[in-house]
């Protein structure tokens, strides 16, 4: 269990997977889709792979910005917030990831509320 969180999520290829999985069901989310009507999906996965490798402990990958500046503006409600965990718990079981992997990632993604949720 020494492995970082990175490499217990299959790598570099394991976490395009997700990613991928995860702007898809975002996509199809009812409470949330509005939001990437007018996003370039295949830019965002491959900026949601590149977040989560960097944010795990693999190579330092990302170069977007920080999360309170992406999404400064954008009134996103706690519902929203919580339709987004769905999302990546659901991306996470469809990709076969373990209980405690899921319980790591989303402990990740919550400390991040306050950043993103109504600013
Ligand atoms: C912990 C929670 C979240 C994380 C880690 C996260 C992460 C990200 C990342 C990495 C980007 C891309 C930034 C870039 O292009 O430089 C992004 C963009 C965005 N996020 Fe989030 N996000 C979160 C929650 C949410 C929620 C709850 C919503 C609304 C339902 C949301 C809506 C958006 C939108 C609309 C964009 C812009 C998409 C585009 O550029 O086309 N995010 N987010």
């Amino acid at each position: 269990m020494s492995d970082s969180l990175y490499d217990r999520l299959g790598g570099t290829e394991g976490i395009q997977r997700i990613a991928n999985d995860l702007v898809d069901n975002h996509a199809a989310n009812p409470r949330i889709a509005r939001r990437f009507a007018e996003s370039d999906l295949a830019t965002l996965k491959k900026v949601a792979a590149e977040f989560f490798i960097a944010g795990t402990g693999g190579p330092n990958v990302y170069k977007g910005e920080d999360m309170d500046s992406v999404h400064k503006g954008m009134n996103i409600d706690n519902d929203e917030f919580i339709a987004k965990l769905d999302d990546a718990m659901a991306a996470l079981e469809k990709n076969n990831i373990g209980q405690r992997e899921k319980e790591e990632v989303l402990f990740v993604l919550f400390s991040m509320k306050s950043d993103v949720v109504l600013q």
